[in-house]
């Protein structure tokens, strides 16, 4: 009681400044390349000694690794790094922010392999399901999602527009999934943040218990024109940056609706919060499930999708992703969608959120819009519109049937469906090799 008062006191007779300065400051795990940049303007940052990635210290990791530091920001520090990053080094260096040091150290210091989940064949068996569905995708309606979601004045994490979006894309994507009782749509909220995820589950007719994630940040930044207006009140329409990816994840879900198509494996579809401010709603969601041992079999991340700045059409990062699942979809696109041209190219620390995945252990990929430095110069300011996108969405539909044919070879078709009234159309494309 004593100590509770002598606390009490001690927090009111603290200046206003250093009191908020207490109440803001946090914990972000950053590579070197962005420590340096951070350290430049803030030589007396607080930092902790070198801490290894949690992921080196495993046996058989790439050498890829980097080095990973903790430090210690304010929110305005934090922004000025983004900002950094974005106007000096013109590629990623992504961070994880942890509200305390200690959820940054037990980040850090958890085991990566979790030696606990399903390695899926990566044979290509439903081309007959599969093709028909590419075929009927359209980037009309990857565009339309594009202005909708664009057409919030922002989606920043914590405020009221970033809450108004996820309520909307909650309630498209229930709309969309008109008498199917194996479909439903959950908001996954991380603490007091405005914005939660949005994460739509159609559950397995055989293999419930296996999953197959396909994701995209919902959230939007604005550190390049904000003016004096807060996060909260910013014009971040993020159109490339992540509209793009969430439209791909929506059109996939329209198709897969419109096909009366029914997994084996359960298929979530996530759209995450906080990803722009160190990735929050991806490793909320990724560190339940490794703590819960949930057996997800591959992870797919959508970021940036429509911006084509490079010569090939399809990019795929190799670091902090997984070498068999990166072939898998080589192996998609030669089987799927072969007048299109894929080269790989690397993304550093954080950069999006299928490194929350990959540091958990899990299995993920994230085929990228262009390569290193030739994306989208728009994004993360007011200027990352459908219009500087040329108001079309052709280079996002790539992706978006990438995706589909990922799910649905990595969901593996149902035999429940074939035996059902209302399931003619895949009857009639035929189900010859596997039943
Ligand atoms: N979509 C970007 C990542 C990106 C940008 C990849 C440009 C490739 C090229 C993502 O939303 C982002 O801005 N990430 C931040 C890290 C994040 C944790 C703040 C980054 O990489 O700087
Ligand atoms: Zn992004």
């Amino acid at each position: 009681m004593k100590l509770v008062i002598l606390l009490v006191i001690f927090a009111f007779t603290l200046p206003a400044s250093q009191a908020a300065q207490v109440d803001e400051s946090f914990w972000i795990s950053l590579d070197e390349v962005a420590l340096g940049l951070l350290q430049q303007k803030y030589p007396k940052l607080e930092t902790l000694p070198r801490h290894q990635d949690r992921s080196a210290a495993e046996a058989d990791v790439d050498p890829k690794q980097d080095r990973i530091y903790l430090a210690r920001v304010t929110a305005s520090q934090r922004d000025d790094l983004i900002r950094m990053v974005h106007d000096q080094l013109h590629h990623c260096a992504g961070f994880f922010a942890f509200d305390s040091l200690s959820e940054a150290m037990q980040w850090l210091d958890a085991p990566t392999h979790l030696g606990t989940q399903t390695r899926p064949d990566y044979g290509i068996d439903y081309q007959s399901v599969v093709a028909p569905m590419l075929a009927t995708m359209s980037a009309v309606h990857i565009g339309n999602t594009i202005v909708s979601l664009s057409s919030f004045q922002n989606r920043y994490y914590n405020g009221s527009h970033g809450a108004q979006a996820a309520d909307w894309l909650a309630d498209t994507w229930l709309a969309m999934a008109v008498s199917r009782p194996d479909v439903s749509v959950e908001k996954v909220n991380r603490g007091s943040d405005a914005m939660p995820s949005v994460v739509l589950t159609i559950e397995g007719a055989e293999l419930a218990d296996q999953v197959v994630v396909v994701g995209a940040h919902l959230d939007s930044v604005n550190v390049v024109d904000r003016g004096g207006a807060s996060h909260a009140n910013s014009i971040a329409p993020g159109a490339d940056d992540d509209a793009s990816g969430v439209a791909g994840l929506t059109e996939i879900f329209r198709q897969l609706m419109a096909s009366g198509f029914r997994p084996q494996r359960t298929i979530q579809l996530m759209a995450y919060s906080g990803e722009e401010f160190g990735l929050y709603g991806s490793r909320f969601i990724a560190a339940d499930y490794a703590g819960r041992e949930v057996d997800v079999v591959g992870v797919l991340q959508l970021d940036m999708t429509n911006y084509k700045g490079s010569q090939s059409d399809i990019y795929l990062i190799d670091d902090y992703t997984d070498l068999l699942q990166n072939q898998f979809l080589v192996d998609l696109l030669d089987a799927y969608l072969p007048t299109l041209t894929v080269a790989y190219s690397r993304c550093g620390y954080a950069c999006s959120d299928h490194a929350s995945w990959h540091l958990n252990g899990y299995v993920a990929s994230f085929p990228f819009e262009a390569q290193f430095g030739d994306d989208n110069p728009y994004i993360h300011s007011s200027g990352d519109t459908f219009a500087n996108s040329g108001e079309q969405a052709a280079h996002a539909l790539k992706f978006s049937r990438l995706g589909l044919a990922y799910v649905v070879e990595l969901g593996e078709v149902s035999g429940e469906q074939i035996h059902r009234d209302g399931f003619e159309s895949v009857v009639a494309a035929g189900l010859d090799k596997k039943f």
